[in-house]
């Protein structure tokens, strides 16, 4: 595996691989990898001949009261576990290189997507996550770009993103990695104590809850978000942020659960702000 934290030769050493008539599959990240982001350089390595994964925390997307300067960075670990499923190229740029100028003026505007449920909590986080990866496609020039479902909305804004500027490339969603228990894999749940840990399972178990709930019948979404704020209210160690039941390819709100729907929450427990989201099948 080749490492390089330079933008030149992130870009000439993928402009070579596409000149060789290689695809080029994209991972990227905040780091402090965890099977999620795993899953995701695993399906790139399968599906393209030559696998690039990035490693950084993006400024631009963290709100000043934030963990931007406490997110956690474990470099020389994730250059293993990267290796070890057989990343090819691995960039890990530091601020300066990504932002010379400082951070920029000009930004990605995510649309009015970015404004709704994550962005009324983390005002800017999407112009900065479009920014950031519209950067990073440009350098990579990748043929598929891999995203988890973990962070629903995001991957939402990006398709909509590369729909609407014919950026070449193909968006693959990638379903999400959870502990056996069912807690969703997270860089943050290293902030969870034991038994913020066990306060934090209120998040899936919620969300596992409507999908029975659906299953079973039920169409009314507000019966749905109901279900979903009163499961983790009754969890003393959580706060919530909000419960929301959407259309999956528009991320607007359904009034009735039809066709394919998301369930998300998202909430802090204790220092960690979690988020999740299950998918709702319908099948009348
Ligand atoms: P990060 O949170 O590191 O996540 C990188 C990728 O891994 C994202 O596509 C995310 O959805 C996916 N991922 C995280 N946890 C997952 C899980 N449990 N199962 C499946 N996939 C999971 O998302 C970002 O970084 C940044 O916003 C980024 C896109 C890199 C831009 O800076």
């Amino acid at each position: 595996m080749e490492v390089t934290g330079s933008r030149d030769a992130l870009r000439e050493v993928c402009e070579e691989a596409r000149r060789k008539d290689l695809s080029v599959g994209f991972v990227p990240t905040l780091g402090s990898l965890h099977e999620g982001h795993l899953s995701l350089a695993r399906r790139a390595r399968e599906e393209c001949d030559f696998a690039v994964m990035s490693i950084f925390v993006n400024p631009l997307q963290f709100g000043p009261n934030e963990d931007l300067a406490s997110y956690p960075r474990h470099l020389g670990r994730d250059a293993g576990l990267a290796e070890e499923v057989r990343i090819d190229l691995l960039f890990t740029p530091d601020e300066a290189e990504m932002y010379p100028h400082g951070r920029g003026e000009v930004t990605v505007d995510p649309g009015p997507l970015g404004d709704r449920l994550e962005g009324v909590s983390r005002p800017g986080h999407f112009r900065g996550v479009c920014t950031v990866v519209a950067k990073l496609f440009d350098l990579v020039g990748p043929c598929r770009a891999y995203f988890g479902e973990k962070d629903a909305q995001q991957l939402v804004v990006i398709r909509r993103m590369v729909g609407d500027l014919d950026m070449p490339v193909e968006v693959v969603g990638c379903p999400t990695v959870r502990e056996p228990d069912g807690l969703a894999m997270s860089s943050r749940n290293i902030y969870l104590s034991e038994e913020e840990r066990g306060a934090a399972l209120s998040l899936s178990r919620a969300l596992f809850e409507v999908r029975e709930l659906v299953a079973a019948g039920e169409r009314d979404p507000r019966v749905l978000r109901a279900r979903m704020q009163a499961r983790i209210e009754a969890e003393p160690l959580a706060t919530l942020d909000y419960v929301a039941v959407v259309e999956d390819r528009t991320f607007e709100d359904v009034v009735r659960v039809t066709g394919p729907t998301r369930a998300l929450v998202a909430a802090r427990v204790g220092k960690a702000r979690l988020i999740d989201n299950v998918l709702l099948s319908v099948e009348d």
